[in-house]
């Protein structure tokens, strides 16, 4: 069951508890799922919790290696602070044309494949191709083959899929070699990715974009911060890391405004009065008041990273449990976000909660979209702004309509299985 679907798995009565504990063979699983445990555990006792779970490094090891997402100790605190300065939200601003460019493509590319009356369209791998297109324009610069964005999201996909969701193996304390029979195709994936990401950045000599700056980069002996397997590694992490989360944000967004279109009409009826048919500045973006909320209520039902994992580094007391070197922690915001004593109507999509004048009364530490503590999404920012500018294009350009209703199937993100299709109406531009 759990190799299938996690989430579908999880007990009516686990959208109820605060902490749930189970044994599997040798190991101990512990999930927090209450604002005030998940703070203590991922705040106050961080220091504990700082490496992800056993699972989560070897899944990513193939493609991100040692990189900074899947590290900790030495390598993580020597990268993430300077890799969150270049990400840092006060130089967003200047990748405003690039998110209204690539959303502006998009929305083309849509146009064509709906057809002036419309049609269904698999949302999914065009948003994977877009989110794709501009990490890789912001770390490189002009100058991307084309191409290059859809023939890594599709590595990505492939990647993803065998990708075990639960590592049984590891947990049961068997042998590696019983660990998937997708292990070959997956391994090849990887490959593809880190060759594509490798010829990218031995033909990119020069000093824009993230690339730039990370090259630029110097440890405290003066010396390069990043080699070559360094650079490698921490921008497939930023690929991965940039694109797959925001395109799954996005896909569910337009899913629950096409199932909601009381609220599809206020968004957009928001962005036209805002905007017109221009495409939003970033000085536009904090008045997109109802846009955003849409996107974080969509991230509350559909959380991109489902689950945060953690293994601790010493034995540790959480309430009544005791949990132990080897064994994982678990933090759910798929669970914490639906939690029924938190919020009212946890399973209704009710964009308003996360309008300014309501967004106080959510409690601290029960909304994690972007994680918590010192291994919180570094690229938040950069998220926000490009799905708030890729949502106000899309609305101006069109209205959508439920298609087949989407499952969602939890990989190392939270993808539609089998895609998201969304009938797609070309509006007049007035
Ligand atoms: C909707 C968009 C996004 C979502 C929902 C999201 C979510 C997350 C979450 C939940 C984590 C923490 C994982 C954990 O604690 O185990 C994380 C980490 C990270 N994210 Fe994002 N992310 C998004 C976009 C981005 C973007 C656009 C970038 C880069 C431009 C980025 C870069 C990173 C990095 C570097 C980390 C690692 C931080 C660390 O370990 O110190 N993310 N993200």
């Amino acid at each position: 069951m759990l190799r299938g679907d996690v989430l579908a798995a999880l007990p009516r009565v686990a959208y109820r508890r605060q902490v749930m504990a189970v044994r599997m063979g040798r190991r101990q699983i512990i999930a927090v799922n209450d604002p005030e445990v998940v703070r203590e555990v991922f705040i106050a006792r961080a220091a504990n919790y700082g490496r992800k779970s056993h699972f989560k490094e070897q899944a990513l090891r193939p493609v991100i290696g040692e990189s900074l997402f899947a590290n900790h100790g030495e390598i993580w605190s020597s990268r993430r602070p300077p890799i969150g300065r270049l990400l840092h939200p006060s130089g967003i601003g200047k990748l405003q044309p690039l998110f209204q460019s690539v959303g502006g493509q998009l929305a083309t590319r849509w146009a064509r494949l709906a057809g002036p009356a419309g049609g269904l369209v698999d949302v999914a791998p065009d948003l994977a191709t877009a989110t794709l297109d501009v990490m890789l324009l912001a770390i490189f610069g002009p100058g991307v083959p084309e191409g290059e964005a859809r023939a890594i999201a599709e590595a990505f996909t492939r990647f993803q899929s065998g990708v075990q969701v639960i590592d049984l193996p590891y947990l049961l304390g068997l042998p590696n070699w019983l660990a998937g029979r997708h292990r070959r195709a997956t391994l090849r994936a990887a490959t593809d990715i880190r060759h594509r990401v490798a010829g990218l950045i031995a033909s990119m000599p020069g000093e824009e974009g993230y690339l730039g700056g990370m090259r630029a980069l110097r440890g405290e002996d003066g010396k390069p911060l990043l080699d070559e397997i360094g650079l490698l590694e921490e921008v497939a992490m930023l690929l991965l890391a940039g694109s797959e989360t925001a395109a799954n944000a996005l896909a569910w967004t337009l899913y629950l405004l096409a199932t909601h279109p009381e609220w599809q009409d206020r968004a957009r009826e928001e962005t036209t009065t805002l905007l017109g048919d221009r495409p939003p500045e970033a000085a536009d973006l904090n008045a997109l008041v109802v846009a955003k909320a849409v996107i974080q209520e969509a991230m509350r039902l559909y959380p991109p990273v489902a689950v945060l994992a953690r293994q601790p580094a010493a034995t540790d007391r959480i309430r009544r449990w005791t949990i132990q070197p080897g064994d994982t922690l678990l933090c759910i915001p798929w669970l914490l976000h639906r939690h029924e004593s938190i919020w009212e109507h946890p399973h209704s999509f009710r964009p308003e909660r996360f309008l300014p004048e309501n967004a106080k009364a959510i409690p601290r530490f029960a909304y994690l979209p972007f994680g918590l503590g010192p291994r919180v999404c570094a690229g938040a920012a950069f998220g926000m702004a490009e799905m708030t500018t890729f949502l106000a294009i899309l609305l101006q350009r069109f209205e959508f309509a439920a298609g087949p209703v989407p499952v969602p199937r939890f990989r190392l993100t939270l993808r539609p299985e089998g895609g998201m299709r969304i009938m797609l109406r070309p509006r007049a531009s007035r």
